[in-house]
């Protein structure tokens, strides 16, 4: 028998709701994804193979830093001095000092103790979820949580129940449900990164703490964008640097480079270090990644003005949607859903925009809930009002077309 029968079949067997199957797409001109970017630009605009200059709305470099001159001359710095392999697990031959230099970068900004970090966010979640459960625990987790808190909950022996999307009666019924369980872990994302809504943090902690649950929260999409100086969810209300007892989060958002990091109490992070499949089996990031990610933190840091011109830049883009009768959902940060609701008219509305110059992309079922079809654009502090406004009269253009503005 063959490894994959049949593309379509297969396909079908794990997205049995897909509209198209890949052939159809490409036969429709519907099929963006996998498209081969020859330049990246610092102004937000990307050159793609077959499309030429695009302006970027895809991307999650939110503070703009991927070409900044001062992490590239790190990165080449760094592979100079370590050259470009690390070639082993970090427990054996893999610890660069650089590696505990970001590591303390990272505990640094996140306001911990310690942190450690693994080759993406998503090894993060999954290796860190594991490892910190049992059998006989249970882990709670908001509906719309990433799929990489999913999988970590999924390949951990506890069991692994859902509330209602941030609402704080379903959360308080499964803390309820599961009160007597030795251990209880609540997780959920700071930001979601389909509907760029903000996790309910005084309601979750106030309950975790009535429960004896502890808290994890999946700051990929916060880190850098949340709080006056990019610490994220927990400066964005005001609260104590404690509140969380698990702070997860990628270095491939507003962060320029890849991996993913846990941060918290020095027990937590050495226990990971050394407990933690996907960080004790798994080769070390390269000197260059993670030099890189050093100069980004340092650069939030240094520059808190990127933040306010991320956040100018949003709620103006987001502005000009509204004013053109889009129904952008209940975002509050730089992730705009465009709603389109109808595949069909999402598919078409992102064929409309990559052939006039905007790099974004339609997301359907089973990433966003049935019926909840949409373009999702990131708007990034590197973005112009010029180029925005482009975008906004091109999304426009196109969704008249499709008579899916409001009104
Ligand atoms: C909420 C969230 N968590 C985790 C991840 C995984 O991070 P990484 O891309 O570093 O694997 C992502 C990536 O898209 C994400 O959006």
């Amino acid at each position: 028998m063959p490894l994959v029968e049949d593309l379509n079949t297969e396909i079908a067997r794990i997205h049995p709701d897909a509209f198209l199957t890949i052939e159809e797409f490409k036969k429709s001109g519907l099929y963006f994804w996998l498209q081969p970017v020859t330049e990246v630009r610092p102004d937000g605009h990307v050159t793609v193979e077959g499309f030429g200059d695009m302006i970027m709305l895809g991307s999650y470099s939110y503070l703009g830093l991927n070409q900044h001159p001062a992490i590239c001359r790190a990165a080449k710095e760094a592979i100079d001095r370590f050259g470009t392999g690390t070639h082993g697990s970090r427990l054996l031959a893999g610890t660069l000092d650089l590696h505990n230099r970001l590591e303390s970068e990272i505990a640094g900004l996140k306001k911990t103790e310690a942190a450690v970090t693994f080759s993406t966010g998503y090894v993060a979640n999954v290796a860190a979820i594991s490892t910190l459960l049992r059998k006989g625990d249970v882990v709670i987790c908001d509906k719309m949580n990433h799929a990489s808190v999913i999988d970590g909950c999924l390949s951990s022996q506890a069991d692994f129940v859902r509330y209602l999307h941030n609402d704080m009666v379903s959360l308080e019924h499964r803390l309820r449900e599961y009160r007597d369980r030795p251990k209880k872990l609540v997780i959920v994302d700071g930001v979601f990164s389909m509907d760029g809504d903000i996790a309910d943090l005084p309601g979750i902690h106030r309950l975790c703490r009535e429960y004896g649950a502890y808290l994890m929260v999946d700051e990929a999409h916060s880190t850098g964008v949340l709080g006056e100086g990019g610490t994220g969810i927990e400066e964005h209300f005001g609260m104590p640097a404690d509140t969380i007892d698990v702070k997860m989060g990628t270095l491939s958002k507003a962060i320029p480079s890849t991996g993913g990091y846990i941060a918290g109490s020095a027990d937590l992070c050495t226990y990971l270090k050394h407990a933690a499949r996907g960080f004790v089996y798994s080769g070390a990031p390269s000197a260059g990644v993670i030099a890189s990610a050093i100069a980004g933190i340092r650069l939030i840091r240094e520059e808190p003005w990127r933040i306010r011109r991320l956040r100018e830049n949003a709620a103006y883009f987001k502005g000009l949607l509204t004013a053109a009768g889009f129904d952008i959902g209940p975002t509050e940060t730089p992730v705009v859903p465009v709603m389109c609701h109808d595949t069909e008219k999402a598919a078409y509305l992102a064929r409309y925009c990559q052939r006039h110059g905007v790099f974004i992309h339609a997301i359907y079922y089973p990433t966003v809930p049935k019926g909840r079809a949409r373009l999702r654009a990131a708007v990034l502090a590197c973005h112009s009002r010029e180029d925005l406004a482009a975008c906004a009269d091109i999304l426009t253009a196109g969704a008249k077309e499709l008579g899916i503005l409001k009104g």
